[in-house]
């Protein structure tokens, strides 16, 4: 599946923007939610997703760029997310985050920096809808696929194959034409894809490539 994500739209059009996923075949809509502490960057919040919903039915695949989310979760799920994802570096109580979204009736993923092993999330597998494995360091749309990464992929689909089969990989940072392929082999279900959709002239060409 291909998750365009719109941190890479026009902001002052969002809603053109969000209503413009579905005519060009984006499985998914990435929303990139960013703190301005865990990563150097602020975008958007509960309002923008909430006003969001009320524009479209398709799944809104939340990503929290945020310090010690189970603070918000719950304000995320009730804002229209169809999936909240957290970053295990972000938060002390992974079990309890994962718990409160679950809770809330939403589905959870966990996302794990370029920096960090990826063991540490194997205890938390079981519970997970998805993975998110970051391939750049968050915080800007438009950098360089970091080399390694599709090794960590591989063992994040290793995890998930062992202990979690019907959990997805999703892959988030510098996914282009030139790489998804390496990426989809690695172990990847979701790529996440900003620059490669908004950047492209031709953006349903560009998703529709980038899925196959
Ligand atoms: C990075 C964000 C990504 C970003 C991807 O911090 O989490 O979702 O928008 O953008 P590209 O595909 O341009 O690297
Ligand atoms: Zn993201």
């Amino acid at each position: 599946m291909v998750a365009p994500s719109i941190l890479s739209g026009n902001f002052a059009d969002m809603g053109s923007e969000v209503k413009n996923m579905k005519d060009i075949g984006a499985d998914w809509i990435h929303v990139d939610v960013m703190d301005g502490v865990f990563v150097h960057n602020l975008t958007l919040g509960f309002k923008m997703i909430s006003d969001l919903r009320k524009l479209s039915d398709m799944f809104f695949d939340v990503h929290l760029m945020i310090t010690e989310p189970k603070r918000y979760v719950e304000r995320f799920v009730k804002s229209g997310a169809d999936l909240v994802s957290f970053h295990i570096e972000a938060e002390k109580d992974v079990d309890g985050t994962i718990d409160l979204i679950k809770n809330a009736g939403c589905k959870c993923g966990l996302a794990i920096n370029p920096d960090t092993a990826v063991d540490k999330i194997r205890p938390f597998v079981d519970k997970l809808d998805l993975i998110l494995v970051m391939s750049v360091f968050p915080g800007f749309g438009g950098q360089k696929f970091i080399d390694g990464s599709l090794e960590r992929i591989a063992l994040a689909a290793k995890y998930r194959n062992e202990l979690n089969p019907n959990a997805l990989i999703e892959v988030d940072g510098g996914v282009n034409i030139g790489n998804a392929r390496d990426i989809a082999h690695a172990g990847a279900d979701v790529i996440v894809a900003g620059n490669a959709v908004f950047g492209a002239e031709d953006r349903a060409a560009a998703v529709a490539e980038l899925r196959g």
